[in-house]
Order: structure tokens, then sequence, then C-alpha cells
């Protein structure tokens, strides 16, 4: 047998080796299944071997415990913020002033991106993390190393034999990670975030570590120092160093012989920042020397060795000169503000979302005003703010008939968004093929909005199941569509029956069950059939699962159109079966337990954690499908159920020899 400590470094070094690919250089060499599957070997591997357990190992990214509030740090040195230079002339200005205090001796610039989150500093010791802090005050700021432990682009363990050093950079949030935030908080009814640095900030300064680690932030290391202060001779050194120790440091840098170079970088990434994956809001550029960084030292608040080249906000003044009505896949009426259009950061912007009733509100808008947009990490620009009353003004109301179909609208308690209810609705029709075709989800290539309004207004499709009765004849009756088009459109088609189960479930379009609820619900229940006859409250077996989401999915499995729905995917060939990543080959492998009263030595999460390790699952309730209760003191009916249904009952020790750890 394999000795478990060498199993379990070998284990820590290939997982930390992947997470560098895959976080920090974006270069993945190995899938998300295999990775998963080598994380689960050294979950169980050290769940065996506690004693073997270590603060930097790549399973100690999932965030511990919840907190009772944030502990203050004094910073080893201040965390200073940058001047700003709103255009050319000020940054030419700021370049005069280096020179004149250089005496003439010759320097460079560094040109880094500007990145738009927030700073944090995070300490290592002997090569390992030890702890994060928030900027705060600039002084003192928060402990947030729980929560920084789940950002993936930060290494856990740094490639370095420096004793003790601390880096500076920014955490953000990409602009994919942001959108898919707030669509899910649209749906749950919650306030959205603003931005994507707002959105940042708030899942780092959040008291439960899951909370962060779900949200997917990122980080960019910008400084490094020991003791407080520049570790090497020159600025653009430490960034090289940085991305050897493993860090993430923004590829767009670059060292500059004089300030015509520098704006010259800011120019380009102004053109450029629509092609980044996250928010920029300008250049930050430092002398590249850190000697030069001495002699220019600091004033109160900022180096006199960098400044921050800001870039106009994307924001732009216009008037509203109507508002319109979007009907969504659930049947939401989203308002949208019809802008006079106006160009704001190179595009034409001539609309601009406005959520919801509330938000229109709290906006204080009515139709003539003059408003300040935004265009930010939404793809649809959004009103910040009444610049103006307009002149002749109209107040807006939400309609109680849907605009497109003139079916009942309702809004529910609880609930930011009014509902069109008629489920035969053509608007909600049309967004659900969308989404049931869209990338991610069944990716039916070629399934876009024109395509789907021809065949759904001429009748051809009334439901997601008719897209597997479409054939040549029918999409060629069609504006537009020659042969091969047609042709490419029913092979994407045929190809989109091989999606695994995960992937169907989230493309039926149940509320709350996204792509990750979607998989924890497949891998608890293992097929279709099984989600949709779960009751409500077995429904919640499966992790992270609570009552919202539970009492969604079971009725949707009640109403007879959605039932019928299942039953014609099924007979087009869907997936209706899961095929787990589980490794397979546990001594539980395929057995259902029911964890009942308390039992001697272990708590009831230890002993669920022991059963899922060996392949076996755990279940809330005692039913036909229980191979075993384990009963402790005080068992109350379950045990009863369990004598009931003749089900086999069980002790501590005896689950213990089942597992073979006894
Ligand atoms: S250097 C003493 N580099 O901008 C130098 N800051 O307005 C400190 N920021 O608080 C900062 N990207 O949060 C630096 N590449 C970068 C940056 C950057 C974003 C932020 C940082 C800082 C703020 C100053």
């Amino acid at each position: 047998m394999k000795d478990p400590a060498v199993e379990i470094e070998n284990l820590r070094e290939e997982l930390r080796r992947h997470e560098h690919l895959y976080y920090v250089l974006d270069e993945p060499q190995i899938t998300d299944a295999e990775y998963d599957a080598l994380m689960r070997r050294l979950r169980q591997l050290e769940d065996q071997f506690p004693e073997l357990a270590a603060p930097d190992s790549p399973t100690q990214r999932v965030g511990g415990k919840p907190r009772e509030g944030f502990v203050k740090v004094r910073h080893s040195s201040p965390m200073m913020s940058l001047d700003n230079a709103l255009n050319e002339g000020e940054l030419r200005d700021f370049d005069r002033r280096v020179r004149e205090l250089l005496g003439g001796a010759a320097y460079r610039y560094v040109a880094e991106l500007k990145l738009d989150g927030l700073s944090m500093a995070a300490h290592y010791r002997d090569g390992q993390f030890v702890q994060a802090v928030t900027r705060g005050d600039g002084t003192v700021g928060e402990d947030v190393t729980e929560n920084a432990r789940t950002i993936r682009s930060l290494p856990l363990r740094a490639n370095t034999r420096l004793e003790a050093f601390e880096t500076r950079g920014e955490a953000i949030m990409n602009r994919r990670a942001f959108d898919r935030l707030n669509a899910g908080r649209d749906e749950r009814g919650l306030a959205r975030f603003a931005n994507p640095r707002n959105a940042a900030a708030g899942s780092l300064r959040v008291l439960e570590p899951q909370i962060t680690a779900a949200r997917r932030l990122d980080y960019f290391a910008y400084l490094l120092l020991t003791d407080g202060r520049t570790a090497y001779d020159s600025h653009w050194q430490s960034l090289e160093e940085l991305s050897r120790m493993g860090f993430k440091v923004n590829p767009n840098r670059r060292l500059c012989a004089n300030v015509e170079e520098a704006l010259a970088f800011c120019a380009e990434w102004e053109a450029r920042r629509n092609d980044l994956p996250y928010e920029i809001d300008g250049v930050v550029l430092k002398v590249d020397s850190v000697e030069q960084q001495r002699t220019l030292a600091f004033t109160a608040k900022a180096p006199r060795w960098a400044i921050a080249f800001k870039y106009a906000a994307r924001q732009a003044v216009t008037a509203v000169e109507g508002i319109e009505l979007q009907v969504g896949r659930t049947g939401a009426l989203t308002p949208v503000a019809r802008l006079r259009p106006v160009e704001v950061g190179g595009v034409t912007v001539a609309r601009a979302t406005l959520h919801n009733e509330d938000e229109i509100e709290r906006l204080g808008l009515e139709i003539g005003d003059d408003v300040v947009i935004e265009r930010s990490g939404d793809v649809i620009p959004k009103v910040v703010r009444v610049h103006a009353l307009g002149s002749y003004r109209r107040k807006f109301q939400m309609p109680s008939q849907c605009p497109v179909c003139g079916g009942t609208v309702v809004r529910e308690e609880g609930e930011s968004a009014r509902r069109c209810i008629n489920t035969n609705c053509s608007a909600r029709l049309k967004e659900s093929i969308l989404h049931f075709a869209s990338r991610g989800v069944m990716n039916i290539d070629g399934m876009g909005e024109a395509l789907v309004d021809q065949l759904v207004d001429r009748g051809i499709v009334a439901s997601v199941a008719d897209l597997y009765d479409l054939t040549a004849g029918k999409l060629l009756s069609l504006e537009r569509m020659g042969p091969k088009s047609a042709a490419n459109i029913l092979r994407n088609i045929e190809n989109s029956k091989s999606n695994p189960l995960p992937r169907v479930l989230t493309a039926l379009g149940i509320r709350f069950v996204g792509e990750r609820t979607a998989e924890l619900l497949a891998e608890e229940f293992g097929g279709l059939d099984m989600i949709a006859a779960a009751g409500a409250e077995e429904l919640q077996d499966a992790p992270e699962v609570g009552p919202k989401v539970a009492e969604s999915v079971f009725q949707f499995f009640r109403e007879p159109r959605n039932q019928e729905l299942v039953n014609r995917l099924r007979a087009a060939g869907l997936r209706f079966e899961y095929q787990s990543a589980r490794p397979s080959g546990g001594a539980l492998d395929g057995l259902t337990f029911v964890l009942t009263g308390t039992l001697p030595t272990l708590t009831r999460e230890e002993a669920k954690r022991l059963i899922e390790i060996a392949g076996g699952k755990v279940s809330g309730s005692v039913g036909k499908k229980t191979n075993y209760v384990v009963a402790g003191e005080d068992s109350g009916s379950k045990l009863a159920k369990a004598r009931a249904l003749g089900v086999q009952v069980v002790n501590e020790a005896q689950l213990l020899e089942l597992i073979k750890i006894g």
C-alpha cells in the first residue's frame, strides 16, 4: 500500500500545478472532471488521516466557518491611494515634476492597467499564505483571510525562499461572474449590485466564506513588499518575480522609456478596454527604479512616483423617450428605457434597462426626463439617476395585462417583478427556447433570435420539444434559410441529445435551478425521473438545496404541461440518466443510508462524510430506497418507520464495520 503522506503530498502538488495552469495562466491541461476527481481523492485521504492536514492544502479553499465580525488589522505600511491625471495635460504635468525631482537622471515608467476592484494585501510566511487584509482606511483594514482563501488565483503556497513577504493587489470580479451573479439575484428578487467593483467588495466582505467561494473572485498582484518595503530594485522585476512565484500578474503591462510611450499605452487600452473580460478605469504609471521611487517619496496621501491616468467614466446624459416592456422566460416583465440615441465610450446606446418597477420608483423617473446612463459590466446599459426633470413628464404605469399576449399579469408577495402567468405566451416561449438552446445549456448553435421568432410566429414551434420534430422541409419554408444552414441546425439539434443530465435539467428552465443546482440534483438523485418523483422534503437532501428551490422543482414536475414536455423530451432521446463523476469502487457504492439519533462517537456530519467517501448516499427520510438506517441514542420516528418497512437497522460500530474502518 502507498504511504498516504506521500500520496497526499503528490496530490497537493498536482492540484496546485493545475490550479496555477487554470486560474493564473488560463491554460488548463486537464478537464474539470479530472480536476474534481483528484480533489475528491485528496479530501478523502485528508479525512481519513486528519493528522496529515495542512493549511495550504488545495482542499482548504472552500472556506471555513462563518465569522461573527471582521478583526481590524494594521497594515505593515500605509496602503496609499494614487493621485489622478484626468487628461493628457495632467499626465504631462506629472511627468514634468518627476523629471525635475530626479534632477535630469534617466528614468522609465512601468505602465499597468488600473483594475477596478478593491485593493487587498496578502501575507505569506515560509511560502504559505497566512493572512489577507482589505485596504480599509489605508492604515487599518479588515482581516478577510478565510474569504481570500477561496480566491482560486491567489496561491496558498508561493514558490519562494523569502521568509516573509506581502503582496498588494486588486481583488476583482470579471464581467461574466458579475452578470451571472446579478441574474441570479434578479431571479430571487434581491437587489442587484451596481457594478463589478461593488460586487467584488460585497463578496470579499461577507461573513460566510462559502459565499465568497461561490462568487468567483480573481486577484491580480501588483506590489511585492518585505517589511512593508519594495523588495526588488526595479518594479518591473518585482512583477516578474511575483509571476514566477505563482501569482497572477496582469500581462497587459509595458516598460515605457518616456511619457510618449506611456500615453500611447493609455490610448491603446482605452480603445481596447471593452475586449477585456473585466473592468478597468484607467492606467497606473509607476517609476520603475525603486531608488528613484525613494527619491521621489510620498505626499501625505499618495506616492509621487506613481499616478493613475483615469479614463472618462462611460456615462452620458440623454432623454428617456419612452418605456417599453420585455417579457422574459419566466414571464417577468422588465421595463426598458427607450433613449434618444447617444454615444457612450464609443458605442451608440438607444436602450437602457430599468430592471423593475421598484427601480423606476427609486430613480423617481418619468418619461421625458433626462437621465445619466452608464455602461459597465452589463451588456445592456443602465440608468444611474435622473439628471433633469423633463418639461413634459409622463408617469409610467406597469400594465395589468401582458403587452405581448394580453394574459393576466401578477406581482406576487416578496417579488420585485410582475409576471405574465400565461404559459402559452409567445414571448415567454421564445425566451424559453433561446435559454434551452443557449451556450452552456443545450448548445444548439444557430438557434438565435431571428430563427426563433420565425419558428414561433409561424406556429412551427409551440414548445421546446417541437425542436426535435423539426425537419429540413419545415426549416426551408422560412426566410433566409438555405439547405446548408438547415442541415447545420438539424445536426446541432441532433447533437444536443447527447448533453448530460445536468444540462437537460438546466434547459427546462425551472426557477432557481441553474447549472450548479442542476449538477447537485443530478448527483444526488441519479436520474430525471427520480428528481421528478421526489417530494419537496426529499429534494432538500441534495446539498445546497433549500426549501425554496425544492418547492420550485417539486411544483414544476406537478404541472401537467411540464410532465408532457418531459415525456416528449424523453421520447426524443435526451439523456435522463446521470453518469456520476464520483469515483466508484467504494465499500458502500449504490447504498442509501438514513441517520437518526445521537451516535456514540461520530457527529452526524462526520458519519455522512464517511458514508459518502465510501460511495454511499445519505438521505433525510426513510423510504423504500433506503438500504440501512444508522440509529443512535434517542432515535425517533425514523427508526419506527425503518422497522415498519423492514429496513435493516445498524449502530455506529456496525456502520464502521461496513465501511471497513472499524
Ligand atoms: S498601485 C502606492 N497598481 O487603484 C501604490 N493600484 O487609486 C498603490 N489599482 O488603491 C497602488 N490597479 O486599489 C496600483 N495596477 C495597479 C492598480 C491599482 C488598480 C487601485 C488600487 C488603489 C487604487 C488607487
